[in-house]
Parts: C-alpha cells; structure tokens; sequence
C-alpha cells in the first residue's frame, strides 16, 4: 500500500495504490462527498466486471451510487458522449461542490474530468482508475480531453481530481495486450530520468505482466511519484519538465495516426515503439550509444511489445510518417519539439530536429526486416 501526494500548488491530492481499494472506495470516497447519493460514470466493460463490488462498498459506506454506463473504446470520448455525460450529470442536479467519480480506463477518465470541469462551471471529480495505463498515467496529473474529427485530445482543459485510487487487482480483469500497453508507460519512467528503474523494469517486467502483484504495486507508485514530482513542477506543461513525459509520443502519434488511432496500434503500443524510434534516432543523430537503443529495443520487444516497424505492415514511406507529425498539437511556432535521448535515463527536449532527417531515417526503419 502507498499513498503518493501530488503536489499541485492549489490543488493538491493523493493517489492511494493498494490492492482491494476497489471494494473500499466508498470509505475513501467518503471523506470527499458532502451527500448520501453519488454519481459514477464507468463503461460497459469495467461495470461488466467491477460494479457489483464498488457499489456495495459505497453502500457498506452508507452512498447511494447512480451510474452512467457508456460505450468502453477511444470513441466515446467525444462531442456526442460529452453531451451526454453532461445532460445526465444535470439531470441528476449536480451541484458545484459535488464530487463525480470516474471508474475506469484513460477514455472514462479524461472524459469525465473534462465534463466536471465544465459543468456548472467547474465541480471536482475522482479517478479511479481501471487499466495500468490509466493507474501509472492518465489517472495523476489533471489533463482531461476529447478528441473532435481533426484529432485526439484536442479539446479539454487541465482540471485535477480530489483524489485517485488505484487497485492493482483491478488489471486481473483486463486483457494482457491492454496491461502491456499501459507497461510501456511505466517503462517510459525509467528512460526519462531513472536509470536504475529501467534496470527494475528489465528484471521485473515479465513478472509485473505474468501478474507478479507485488511487481504490479511496485511498479505502479514508482510510476505515480515520477509523474506526481513532474507535474508538481510544470502542472500546465510550460516550463520544459512535464512535456519529458511525452517520450516516445511523437514518433508514436505518427503511428497511431497512420493506422488510423484503430485497434491495430493501442496508443501504449504506439508510445514503446515510439520510445524505440526516439532512440534509434538518437543514436543516428550520434547523441546515444547505439547498444543502449538496442538494449531499450530489446526490453520492448522481450516483453511482447511492438519493437520494429516491420510488424505493422505499414504502406507508406517515411515522409508520409514525418507529415502526420506537422500536426501534432506539440507544434510550436512552425516548429516540433522533440524528446530524444543522450543514454538511459537521460531524455531532454531538443527544439533543432529537421524533419528531413527524421524522414530519412523512418526510411531506413522500414526497410529493416
Ligand atoms: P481505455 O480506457 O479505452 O481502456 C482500455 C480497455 O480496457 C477498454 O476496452 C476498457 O473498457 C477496458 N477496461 C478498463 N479497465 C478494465 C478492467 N479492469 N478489466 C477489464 N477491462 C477493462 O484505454 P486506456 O489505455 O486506459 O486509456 C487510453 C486513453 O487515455 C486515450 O484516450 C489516451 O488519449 C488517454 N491518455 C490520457 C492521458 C492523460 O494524461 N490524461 C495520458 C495517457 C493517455
Ligand atoms: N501523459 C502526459 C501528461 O500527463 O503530461
């Protein structure tokens, strides 16, 4: 059990990772709600699988539990969704002070942080979050979004929840491909700062995915007090230290874009090898050793993740690749900011990337076998 603080000037909370918090999160929940009844807003598959349990606990705290049970998959979190969530949330009389909970993966999350931070002009909200991804990410840090027809996650604002609660059981209901997505993330700690936790991550990754609980724990808060130290530092992304967490995103949005943001590449998928493509680049650039991409390849591909652009089948060169990155929201006056690497653990934000080489190299990348 860890309870991680996460201190955002004004805002602050705590992300408490424990097994079993599922069927306790209406005595944590309690503390936060000045009411008897609570709205909760999930999808079809997380209530398949856990509603019974958290809906006897905020019963077994004295809460009544309504439930708004959506669409699960990347598009519900849209316009249409968003007005639903919306309209029910009003026809429910919420009011400012109450607190929304969001149960489930990064697409409940952000989209129930972005309805409370516009209805009513702003109520709170809780995570708890059901996938690893949304466990070591999405769920810490206050970015809530939808995505429209000219991209992801381009409307949205930054609103922090009151408090997060993550059960590392609750990913013994989620499919293996959904945690080795989320694992990516965890990895990406690791290669931006912490070398010694990318070495965790190599002795310890086979384990957390074979569902080692005390790997999953471990890896998990190690995750959240990473992400909590860096967006206590640069909560709105304007001070150069949270945009590290967009590692691999880059080359990993191009991608994603490139198979249509469909099932053929989860996002976490996209981010592994995107971290890979950030460091092979890194290494062409003569930046970082060439063994140590490798070895960040190696450990991608070890456990089962995309390591190469050759599993994607893709029919396209790499200025089609390089194009899909001209409209990536991270574009700054003209120009992409780029996370490349000096080593393991040492990520930085390079401003003087010529898309021209990162074209010449996605050639080379697939042309590899
Ligand atoms: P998701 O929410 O779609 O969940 C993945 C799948 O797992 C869904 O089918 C869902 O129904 C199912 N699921 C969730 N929990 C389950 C459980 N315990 N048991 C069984 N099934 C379960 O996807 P995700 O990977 O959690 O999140 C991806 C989203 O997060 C994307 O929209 C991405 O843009 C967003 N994101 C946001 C941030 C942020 O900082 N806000 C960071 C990273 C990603
Ligand atoms: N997932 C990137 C961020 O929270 O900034």
């Amino acid at each position: 059990m860890a309870v991680i603080p996460v201190a955002i000037a004004g805002a602050p909370y705590d992300v408490r990772i424990e097994a079993g918090v599922l069927a306790r999160a209406g005595e944590y929940c309690r503390p936060f709600l000045r009411k008897n009844n609570v709205l909760v807003i999930t999808d079809h598959n997380v209530a398949t699988k856990w509603r019974q349990i958290v809906s006897d606990s905020f019963a077994s705290a004295g809460l009544h539990s309504d439930w708004l049970v959506l669409p699960a998959g990347e598009s519900t979190k849209s316009w249409e969704h968003l007005s639903r969530v919306i309209d029910w949330l009003l026809e429910q009389e919420i009011e400012r002070k109450d607190k929304i909970i969001a149960l489930g993966g990064g697409v409940i999350g952000d989209l129930t942080g972005f309805a409370a931070s516009i209805v009513k002009r702003g109520c709170g909200f809780i995570q708890i979050p059901t996938t690893l991804l949304a466990q070591v990410d999405s769920s810490v840090g206050g970015k809530t979004a939808i995505n429209t027809s000219a991209g992801k996650n381009l409307v949205g604002a930054f609103h922090q929840p009151a408090l997060v609660l993550a059960d590392p059981l609750a990913l013994d209901t989620l499919p293996l491909r959904e945690v080795r997505a989320g694992y990516a993330e965890v990895v990406k700690y690791g290669l931006i700062d912490d070398p010694a936790f990318f070495e965790w991550c190599e002795l310890n990754g086979l384990d957390l995915l074979a569902g080692d609980q005390t790997a999953r724990e471990y890896a998990i808060a190690h995750s959240v007090s990473a992400k909590a130290r860096i967006v206590a530092a640069d909560e709105k992304e304007t001070a150069g230290v949270r945009a590290l967490l967009n590692l691999g995103h880059t080359f990993g949005h191009a991608l994603e874009a490139e198979t249509g943001f469909s099932d053929r590449l989860l996002h976490g998928e996209g981010v592994a090898l995107g971290m890979v493509l950030a460091a092979r680049f890194s290494a062409r650039q003569g930046l970082m050793a060439g063994q140590d991409a490798e070895r960040i390849a190696t450990h991608i591909g070890t456990v089962g993740l995309p390591a190469s652009l050759a599993g994607l089948a893709l029919d396209c060169d790499g200025r089609r690749l390089a194009d899909h990155m001209l409209h990536d929201k991270k574009m700054d006056a003209g120009t992409l900011p780029f996370l490349l690497m000096r080593g393991i653990g040492k990520t930085f934000l390079a401003s003087d990337v010529d898309l021209n080489d990162v074209s010449a190299f996605l050639d080379e990348e697939l042309a590899r076998t």
